[in-house]
């Protein structure tokens, strides 16, 4: 494995966050001997990107190709370590990819937030990828790695000052400023799509445990729901909360996260993630108001006449996403609380610097390739479909905090 052309190739650099992805992975390449290339299917693009990358070791390879070309894409595969992979929907563009990458052994991850399609993945590849070794990490940008190491962080912290874990944890959104490029949009538009086409799509959805192993897919949790109107009251953070709508994927994630790390957060651990207003009518006001309007926009986008004029003329397209301005200036918070077996309370905030749709995504979607290819011998799983926590866990987390804008601290 060692010996392969690449450390790292980054599959789709020319898209909205693949090229964001590039910036970053040549500049932290620079100077530490990981040889990189970037792919995508149209080289005038590719070597207009590699002309403007800040200076990694060495020249950085083109691969130029299609996709769903399956003898590409494999031979793509077997040159490298690790492929960190922007081409999404991940549903219609990924699936060869991770095939190929489970044959060949080749560690992968990508930024996909497309349950049913992760479901389909594991089902189809979990067994062999265990014997050929690839670790493969889906959800490594704002979904899911913020959810899934806060909980985790949130979790040590139990363990180290109480030595149990919280038996639940809520997280909230509490401030969120950015933008959404136009693969997110079609990500969305897809699962539109598929929900009326696709009853899988809708059973994956709702089922909480749906990514938990096949004989695991029961726990305290109820249905996940996309966009309840469901305003509630916290009564830790004396604030009105209101759905989040990455909420369900995320919590699908951390789930999975206890139960294939065989639960260290307990069996009747229970999970929730929304967005948290303020108190007061005026927080009560805010959040049903934007809860509404959520709601108007889900059934926009389910009507085929409203879910065409907001693609042409609302959603970003392809290739498109938020100006410099708006990924440099943009920021988030979340905070997690906890609560122990005898009621107290436990909580942490987690910091993002750079809109989390792209600046800080990409900036975690780097880390994370360069955690599979340089810290392989300290990971400590083997082969298999795993998830930011369960793999990378407190290595990514130094790893995003000294070089991605975030930060995890207990308050
Ligand atoms: N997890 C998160 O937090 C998060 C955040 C942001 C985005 N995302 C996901 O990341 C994905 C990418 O988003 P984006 O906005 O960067 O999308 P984008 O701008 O549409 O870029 C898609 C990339 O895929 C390439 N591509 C499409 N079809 C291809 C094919 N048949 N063969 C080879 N390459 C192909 C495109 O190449 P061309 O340039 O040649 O068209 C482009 O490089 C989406 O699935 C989105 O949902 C996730």
């Amino acid at each position: 494995m060692n010996k392969r052309e690449f450390d790292i190739v980054l599959w789709g650099a020319t898209g909205a966050t693949g090229r964001r992805a590039a910036h970053h992975l040549a500049r932290r390449c620079g100077g530490r001997g990981l040889r990189l290339a970037i792919g995508g299917r149209n080289r005038e693009r590719l070597e207009a990107i590699r002309e403007d990358l800040p200076n990694a070791d060495g020249p950085i390879a083109l691969l130029v190709g299609d996709s769903h070309d399956a003898a590409f894409i494999g031979e793509m595969a077997t040159r490298a370590r690790v492929v960190a992979s922007t081409v999404g929907p991940f549903a219609l563009y990924g699936s060869e990819l991770v095939a190929a990458c489970v044959k060949s052994g080749t560690h992968y991850c990508d930024l996909t937030a497309e349950p049913q399609w992760m479901r389909a993945m594991i089902d189809a590849h979990e067994d062999e990828a265990r014997e050929t070794g690839a670790r493969i990490v889906h959800s490594c940008g704002h979904d899911s790695i913020p959810s899934d190491l806060g909980v985790q962080f949130l979790q040590d912290a139990a363990l180290a000052r109480h030595g149990k874990p919280c038996k639940r944890i809520a997280t909230r959104v509490t401030q969120m400023k950015g933008g959404f490029s136009g693969g997110t949009a079609a990500s969305f538009l897809n699962a539109m799509r598929l929900r009326e086409t696709d009853p899988n799509f809708s059973r994956v959805s709702n089922d909480p445990y749906a990514l938990c192993p096949e004989d695991q897919r029961t726990g305290p949790d109820g249905p996940d729901r996309m966009m309840p109107i469901e305003v509630t009251w916290d009564a830790d953070l004396r604030a009105w909360t209101k759905p989040y709508f990455m909420g369900p994927m995320n919590s699908k994630v951390v789930r999975r996260s206890n139960a294939i790390m065989g639960y260290p957060y307990g069996r009747d651990f229970r999970y929730q993630e929304t967005a948290l207003t303020r108190g007061g009518i005026g927080g009560w006001w805010t959040a049903m108001r934007s809860t509404l309007f959520g709601r108007l926009f889900l059934i926009a986008m389910a009507v085929p006449a409203t879910r065409g004029l907001l693609q042409r003329h609302v959603l970003p397209k392809s290739g498109e996403g938020p100006s410099k301005e708006v990924r440099e200036s943009g920021s988030y918070e979340l905070v997690l609380v906890g609560e122990q077996p005898d009621g107290t309370i436990l909580k942490a905030r987690i910091i993002g610097q750079g809109d989390p749709g792209v600046r800080s995504t990409t900036l975690m979607l780097t880390e994370a390739a360069l955690c599979l290819a340089e810290d392989t011998d300290r990971i400590p799983v083997g082969g298999g479909f795993w998830t930011p926590a369960s793999a990378m866990g407190h290595l990514l987390r130094d790893r995003i905090t000294t070089h991605a804008g975030m930060s995890f601290e207990l308050f």
